[in-house]
């Protein structure tokens, strides 16, 4: 594949492999991109920013200040004019950076500016690379939808030998040029997500509500609108950080909301994924003023929410997908292929509470894929991100879609 009119940041920070980013930036302009490098202060003590910008053919960026006169380079624009932010080779001191929002280069600015997709290839030595600190802030970066080019084995400039090397510039190409192609495979749909619990009030100042935390909910949308899709995310409370200007966002807090704003969008959409965990139940009244603690016990009558999947599901037309999510506890795959006819899902992902590392609250999950065709297809353990990447694999087989 061509990168013809792809615009691509080139981050390079300081490490060795600097010298393997002078290759990398042959091969993406041979390939027809835009290269446009900034360089972290340190990159200039392995490779020079004339070799950089000779070969990428404009300046080498690494200072917020152009001049005397307080011209500046806009980390702003450098973000809305990428279609990929790449780095590599990416240090561990940038890592975490990224990973925690400190901001005090050009490169790291402009990385929390930018609104395209994040490649992130990491070169260090094997201890640091196994470093609890930098596997943590490798997981905070895939959590926020960036895509982490790992490490290859081989021999480190330290003279040992094991992971810790950057990626092959063929290999990074490679990827690279993979991510263009699967980019546009949702382009010009509409995807529909519910995500995230909802909070069904039992008066001013308490609600029933569940464990969500979105997680499973904003890695689907992050990886529909890496495939180029228009995404849509209707959102019970979460407290993650979101860009919520890269999607059509809105937020709700109750079943009965939620319902609101997915029917409005429903008929227009190509795609509904229901990741959201909707309360069943909620209070049949919500009362007007704190409850008081009058009485040795207190019931509270509930009513059945709208079925949100299962009311929409009864409206789908041919040419929609519904995907949706199932979390039980026994009788597992079983209940999930009840919900899967039952609301008239075309995929359901059933993920396990009896799974650890699956579910609720954590980064990872480990799901059970069954299609209403009869396929099914079950994941390890793995980061939502690549959870999500799987799912929307599973989608592309979909007969409607394909
Ligand atoms: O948000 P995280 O912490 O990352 O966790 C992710 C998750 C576990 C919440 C998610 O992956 C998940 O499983 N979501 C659905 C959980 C759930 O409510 O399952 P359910 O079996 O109760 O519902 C089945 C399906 O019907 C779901 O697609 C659900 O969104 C939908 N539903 C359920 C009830 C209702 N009133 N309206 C609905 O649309």
């Amino acid at each position: 594949m061509s990168l013809i009119g792809k615009k691509i940041i080139l981050g390079v920070t300081g490490s060795i492999a600097a010298y393997k980013s002078a290759f990398l930036t042959r091969l993406l302009i041979q390939s027809g991109a835009e290269v446009q490098i900034i360089m972290s202060a340190s990159a200039s003590d392995f490779i020079t920013p004339l070799t950089l910008a000779t070969l990428s053919k404009k300046p080498a960026l690494s200072q917020f200040q152009k001049n005397e006169t307080g011209e500046w380079n806009n980390h702003v624009e450098l973000g809305l004019w990428a279609d990929l932010f790449l780095v590599a080779p990416i240090s561990a001191n940038t890592l975490a950076k990224f990973a925690n929002g400190s901001c005090d280069n050009l490169l790291a600015a402009t990385y929390l500016s930018a609104r395209c997709p994040v490649m992130l290839a990491p070169a260090m030595d094997l201890d640091m690379y196994q470093h609890p600190s930098v596997r943590s802030n490798i997981q905070k970066l895939e959590s926020y939808g960036d895509k982490i080019l790992h490490a290859e084995s081989g021999e480190l400039a330290s003279g040992l030998s094991g992971q810790g090397r950057m990626m092959e510039p063929e290999h990074i190409l490679a990827a690279v040029e993979d991510f263009f192609a699967s980019k546009s495979d949702f382009k010009g749909k509409k995807v529909l997500i519910t995500m995230g619990p909802t909070q069904e009030a039992l008066d001013p100042v308490r609600y029933i509500s569940n464990h969500s935390s979105g997680k499973m909910g904003l890695a689907l949308a992050h990886a529909f609108l890496q495939n180029g899709a228009e995404v849509y995310v209707i959102s019970g409370p979460i407290s993650l950080p979101v860009d919520k200007d890269s999607f059509r966002w809105q937020d709700v807090k109750s079943a009965r909301e939620m319902y609101e704003a997915a029917g409005a969008l429903h008929a227009q959409m190509d795609i509904c994924v229901f990741a959201a965990a909707v309360a069943d139940y909620a209070p049949a009244e919500i009362a007007p003023e704190k409850i008081k603690k009058n009485s040795a016990s207190l019931s509270i009558e509930l009513v059945k929410n709208v079925d949100i999947a299962a009311k929409l599901g009864a409206q789908k037309k041919q040419n929609q997908i519904h995907i949706g999510f199932a979390l039980e506890t026994e009788n597992e795959v079983e209940n999930a292929e009840q919900k899967l006819s039952k609301k008239n899902f075309d995929m359901i992902v059933l993920n396990s509470m009896k799974n650890a590392g699956a579910g609720f609250q954590v980064d990872t999950n480990k799901v059970h894929i069954l299609h209403a065709s009869g396929v099914a297809v079950e994941s390890d353990v793995a980061p939502k991100n690549q959870i999500a990447k799987l799912i929307i694999d599973q989608i592309k087989n979909i007969p409607v879609w394909v």
